[in-house]
């Protein structure tokens, strides 16, 4: 049994969070141009705003919102629901990353990462799930990262919150396969954005924002499951997470200089 993908974004409803920025922004653009019906959402309204711009009025909509805010995910999804009745896909693309190790560890920024990288996505599932299960159709894409594969430096707090997307996205698609609903992971490789504009090392196999949106929007007109990217990398580390541990953490301390 083969999951279903959207092969023609036109028309599709999509509520992509996370999309005033990077890899997010990247996605809005595409689909605003495939002709696709956008709900934007993430915190930075004026961003929002200028993407909305992008396409005809009845395309977009402008749902400001921070994911740790259940409220706020709520009355949004609401606003969906009065206008367009319902979505087709939710792209969860929203993320943050804070550089930690053992010598910095703070538990704040642990919770805080885990609050809006784990329980965000999960907030967002938990209230598009119904209506996609009453449909027995539907679309769930959330982006996890490479860095959920296997403990990587400098990754504490993110790298668990990854992982964790990665099973959450694994016990989904077992559940929903047979119930008509799709389930899209996303794992990308270093991608070029604000985010990793912080990164004082140089960043092997770097793409642009613009070909991990085209990745993604690609996996999941296909119906992939696991969309990894780019594979030059990420087909990498899919080997180093199946060795042994003395050898995994050998490469890494040899390879990985940060
Ligand atoms: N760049 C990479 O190399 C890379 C690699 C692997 C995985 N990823 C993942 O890809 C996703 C996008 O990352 P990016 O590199 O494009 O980063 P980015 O440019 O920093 O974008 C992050 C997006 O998440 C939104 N966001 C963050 N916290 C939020 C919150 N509390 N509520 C609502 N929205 C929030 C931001 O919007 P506001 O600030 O407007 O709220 C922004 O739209 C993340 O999940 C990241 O972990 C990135």
């Amino acid at each position: 049994m083969k999951q279903k993908g959207i092969p023609n974004f036109s028309g599709k409803r999509i509520w992509l969070i996370g999309a005033s920025s990077g890899i997010g922004e990247a996605c809005a653009q595409a689909l605003i141009k495939a002709g696709a019906k956008v709900a934007l959402s993430s915190r930075r309204v004026e961003r929002l705003n200028t993407l909305a711009a992008l396409g005809n009025t009845e395309q977009s909509l402008v749902l400001p919102l921070d994911v740790t805010d259940d409220g706020q995910l709520k009355n949004s999804y609401q606003s969906i629901l009065r206008t367009w009745g319902g979505i087709d896909l939710l792209l969860f693309v929203s993320g943050v990353y804070v550089p930690l190790r053992a010598d910095n560890f703070d538990i704040d920024t642990a919770e805080q990462t885990i609050d809006a990288n784990l329980l965000g996505p999960m907030r967002a599932v938990a209230l598009v799930l119904p209506e996609m299960l009453k449909a027995h159709a539907g679309h769930i894409a959330i982006v996890s990262s490479v860095a959920g594969y296997s403990g990587l430096p400098k990754a504490l707090a993110y790298g668990p919150s990854k992982a964790a997307i990665i099973n959450f996205c694994e016990t989904l698609y077992y559940d929903l396969l047979p119930l008509g609903v799709s389930v899209h992971m996303i794992s990308p490789g270093f991608v070029a954005t604000e985010a990793t504009a912080q990164n004082d090392f140089e960043m092997p196999a770097l793409i642009s924002a613009q070909e991990a949106a085209a990745e993604i929007l690609s996996g999941i007109e296909n119906g992939e499951f696991d969309i990894h990217f780019p594979k030059r990398f990420s087909r990498f580390l899919k080997f180093l997470r199946i060795l042994p541990y003395p050898i995994y953490f050998w490469i890494v301390r040899r390879f990985v200089k940060i």
